[in-house]
């Protein structure tokens, strides 16, 4: 299904045309950390993870179950026009223009608009992230604010343009199942296939270069030694993030989908179905 492109936006251009914009400060982070419990080793990771990256950011945490975030977008997210007729999508950006956005979803609007660099940290929970973090981006990543706007062509500016463009994100994520299970052949499937909902779904469509995943597996066999090296792991992974450059998605703009369809053009790897043929060569 196609999703709606909607014509109400937040910035005029001088030159008329109109658009999505939100310039970030540079050097700044947030990190959304999901999970409900304080003893976790995600709670390690995120400790060591923020401390880390405070020495090159300046960092905004957002623990969406200790903040008591609520997850299920609602017709609370249309604000006057709850009782109106029409496309959720629709109306929640046209609740967003109108400025009838609830506070906790507007304090991390803010704080994504802000940074440069997103983490999102969350155990593997049902081969993706916890109902916790689908709800953010259910209600964060709203129209109007993350898209929704087209280009000076008619073309909806997502997949690597938007409002957002220019950020990266770190997602960070522990799972039960190891290396191999997770892996090309594993019975589990792949990771990076289970995560491209996120990485390219959610991240890009919205113009968020990913970085490569940063995986705990694993996790729920580690003792304490195992834990201080994934804790070591992370903290490295950490300081090289200034240094990495995102996956290399294919843009919607650079024309290698089909205007009408947006299917990728038959003369790009013919006969592949496989996610990897949205990678630029
Ligand atoms: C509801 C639920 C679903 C889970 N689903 C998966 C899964 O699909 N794949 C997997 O590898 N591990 C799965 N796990 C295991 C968790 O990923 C694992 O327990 C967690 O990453 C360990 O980190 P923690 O100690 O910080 O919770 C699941 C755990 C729960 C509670």
């Amino acid at each position: 299904m196609r999703r709606t492109a909607i014509l109400r936006l937040t910035d005029v251009d001088c030159d008329g045309g109109m658009s999505i914009h939100h310039e970030f400060t540079p050097g700044r982070a947030h990190w959304v950390y999901t999970h409900p419990r304080q003893e976790s080793l995600n709670r390690q990771l995120l400790q060591a993870g923020t401390e880390a990256l405070s020495s090159q950011y300046d960092v905004t945490v957002s623990d969406l179950y200790a903040d008591g975030f609520r997850p299920a977008l609602s017709e609370r997210d249309l604000g006057s026009l709850a009782a109106t007729r029409g496309n959720v999508a629709e109306l929640a950006g046209e609740a967003y223009e109108r400025g009838e956005v609830e506070p906790e979803v507007r304090r991390e609007q803010e704080r994504v608009a802000e940074a440069e660099l997103l983490v999102l940290q969350f155990p593997l929970w049902w081969y993706g992230p916890p109902a916790m973090l689908k709800g953010w981006f259910d209600r964060v990543l709203q129209t109007g604010f993350a898209h929704g706007d087209l280009d000076e062509d008619g073309l909806p500016r997502r997949y690597g343009d938007g409002g957002l463009a220019g950020r990266r994100a770190l997602v960070v994520v522990t799972t039960g199942d190891d290396e191999r299970t997770l892996g090309p052949r594993g019975v589990s499937g792949d990771l990076e296939s289970l995560l491209f909902p996120l990485t390219h779904g959610v991240l890009w469509y919205v113009g968020i270069e990913a970085l490569a995943l940063h995986v705990v597996h694993d996790a729920d066999g580690l003792g304490p030694v195992d834990r201080e090296r994934e804790r070591q792991r992370l903290i490295e992974r950490v300081s090289e993030v200034p240094n990495e450059r995102g996956r290399p998605f294919r843009r919607l703009r650079d024309g290698d989908y089909e205007r009408g369809t947006g299917a990728l053009h038959e003369g790009i790897h013919p006969g592949r179905t496989d996610l990897g043929i949205h990678f630029r060569e």
